[in-house]
């Protein structure tokens, strides 16, 4: 595993508390919804990004093609816009990343850089029709 970033928007205590449920391997259930409503169910360790959750746990929908160098945009789904928010906010980068992806949405993010977090514990990864 790399190195463990904390976010400003995150907090010092919150930082904390997920460098040790990731040094526990503390698990998160989730659910990656595909667009034709097939639901894929999945235990994810905290720390950990989406698109590795999505890939381990063969969830059709998520490429990655580029390996998560924020270079393909392959790994697009979409998140609730306050959830998003609360874990890490979209950056630069990643936002002008997707802007060449397609169905592009207020809610859509690139899972390769949304690390999971026990705030996201029961949250639905929502999956776009131009990675069917
Ligand atoms: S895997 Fe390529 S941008 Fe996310």
């Amino acid at each position: 595993m790399g190195d463990w970033v904390c976010t400003r928007a995150q907090g010092a205590a919150a930082c904390l508390e997920e460098t040790l449920n990731r040094k526990l391997g503390v698990m998160v259930r989730l659910t990656f919804l595909e667009h034709d409503g097939k639901a894929h169910v999945v235990e994810a360790v905290e720390g950990e990004t989406l698109m590795r959750a999505a890939l381990d746990n063969n969830v059709p929908g998520i490429v990655g093609e580029c390996g998560g160098e924020l270079a393909c945009a392959t790994c697009h789904c979409y998140l609730d816009t306050a959830l998003s928010e609360a874990i890490e906010p979209i950056g630069n980068d990643e936002t002008a990343m997707l802007e060449g992806a397609l169905d592009v949405t207020r809610e859509s993010r690139l899972s390769c850089q949304v690390l999971i977090s026990k705030r996201m514990e029961g949250a639905t990864v929502r999956l776009p029709l131009s990675q069917t």
